[in-house]
């Protein structure tokens, strides 16, 4: 800001720290908002003034923003072992007990579990993996991989390629060669006129089928998919996308890798995105809820086959020559061991599935607010399309920047949220929000949306209905 006290967190900030997914220059003159604490769904900013965390900060602080079990089980870590690796076959109870109950909750049956550091991270280790695969199987040809259009699976240089939004692409010169996109499966956007949800779904799969078949089967590799899209604007696949989509994939020997980095650990009403939507995944990614995000960690679980393949080309080169120096951290693997246990104590599932119902009631409450397009969700996911015109089901001119905007007014109303790419409002509040606090929730939310219509009026720019 540039009133900001020299000594300010925000001058200090505006002077020192470069800041992901933010505007640089503009940044400078708006200035940041500083958190210093927070205490279950809420978090409080600098001047003391509290704000319900509607995202989970980034769709990731599923046990909300205090929890002493897990400081507890950070702490006894660092005092027992505060550092080992499992580089050369070293290893450690964490890494040992964490993997082990991974595989006890994978949504199909898994073989072994890799661990990293980000969803990124997972995401590039899955694709050389399947590279990896396939160079083991004799067929080097085969290793192009298929995101989709809006799908987003990092921005490391590979799952940026991966990811198909056009800000994790522009002037980063990705994706890079070998990386496709097929279409978004959004019924609200995508499907034709009178097109069933079922009919836009085989469409997407013949579309995924005519990319594959133009490509040349035997040059494709693999293909990633969150089961509910993300941050590309929380889209919820068309009835029956999933099982149309794994047939088509089935047929030319494609490996499927679930991103579940997002969806995992009860965000969808069950364990997995993939049960939710009828994935089954060769390779899984997750991370965030893994730990609640008290500290960074992400893991990939692999089925027999893929491992199988690894390993019979790791004794021909003498070694899997991949791994991070923090592969399995045991403070972090202390911390997401703690989490899963959380999570079966206090029926996570069972509590996510008990207040899905009041949550996705009030997101879908807004569904006749005039500037609202669309409401979509599942489980504790929801999104709010905002639209200049309803009928057409078109949005306003991007450099309005309509969603940053209504995402403004939130925090003014008391509700930190995040607008994803097509004005789309996201909300992934803690598992652990209540009845009531979804209630606030969305009051705010309501207070917000009604002062942005009030705004857009007076400045000439209604929505049409
Ligand atoms: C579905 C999905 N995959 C991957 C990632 C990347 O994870 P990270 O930011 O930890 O690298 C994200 C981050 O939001 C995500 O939503």
């Amino acid at each position: 800001m540039t009133s900001a006290r020299a000594n300010s967190n925000a001058a200090r900030d505006i002077a020192s720290v470069l800041h992901p997914y933010t505007d640089l220059l503009a940044h400078a003159e708006t200035g940041p908002l500083v958190i210093t604490r927070g205490e279950g769904v809420r978090v409080w900013d600098e001047n003391g003034k509290p704000y319900i965390e509607a995202m989970a900060g980034l769709w990731c602080a599923s046990l909300g923003f205090n929890n002493e079990r897990l400081v507890e089980a950070a702490a006894a870590q660092m005092r027992k072992l505060p550092f080992y690796h499992a580089f050369a076959a070293k290893s450690h109870e964490p890494l040992i007990t964490l993997a082990e109950m991974l595989l006890a909750r994978a949504p199909v049956a898994m073989s072994k579990v890799f661990f990293a550091n980000s969803g990124s991270e997972a995401n590039d280790t899955a694709i050389k993996m399947i590279w990896y695969f396939n160079n083991a199987l004799g067929r080097p040809q085969k290793k192009k991989i298929i995101g989709r259009v809006k799908g987003y699976h990092g921005i490391t240089l590979a799952s940026a390629s991966l990811t198909g939004l056009p800000a994790n692409h522009r002037s980063f010169d990705v994706p890079l060669p070998g990386f496709l996109h097929t279409i978004t499966p959004h019924f609200y956007h995508g499907a034709a006129p009178g097109e069933s949800e079922r009919d836009f779904a085989a469409r997407c799969a013949a579309e995924l089928e005519a990319l594959i078949l133009a490509e040349g089967p035997e040059t494709i590799a693999g293909m990633f998919a969150e089961p509910v899209m993300g941050a590309g604007g929380v889209i919820v696949p068309p009835e029956g996308y999933f099982p149309a989509i794994q047939a088509v994939l089935r047929k030319y020997d494609i490996l499927l890798v679930a991103d579940e980095v997002i969806c995992g650990f009860g965000r969808t009403g069950n364990y997995w995105g993939s049960q939710t939507l009828g994935v089954t995944p060769d390779i899984l990614t997750c991370a965030k809820a893994l730990s609640a995000s008290f500290l960074p960690i992400s893991a990939v679980m692999v089925n027999a086959r893929v491992f199988a393949a690894l390993a019979e080309e790791s004794h021909k080169i003498g070694t899997f020559g991949h791994g991070f120096t923090y592969s399995g951290h045991p403070v972090p693997a202390a911390v997401a061991i703690e989490t899963l246990k959380i999570y079966d104590e206090i029926g996570i599932i069972d509590h996510v599935r008990a207040i899905a119902p009041a949550f996705q009631r009030a997101l879908h409450g807004f569904a006749d607010h005039p500037l609202v397009g669309e409401t979509r969700g599942l489980g504790l996911l929801g999104g709010i399309e905002l639209v200049a015109d309803k009928g057409a089901r078109q949005n306003y001119d991007p450099a309005l920047k309509i969603g940053p905007r209504a995402a403004k007014l939130l925090e003014k109303h008391g509700v930190i949220g995040r607008a994803v790419p097509g004005d789309t409002l996201a909300f992934t509040p803690p598992l652990i929000i209540s009845e009531s606090e979804i209630a606030e929730m969305f009051a705010a939310v309501r207070g917000a949306l009604d002062e942005l219509l009030a705004e857009l009026t007076r400045e000439g720019l209604a929505p049409r209905l």
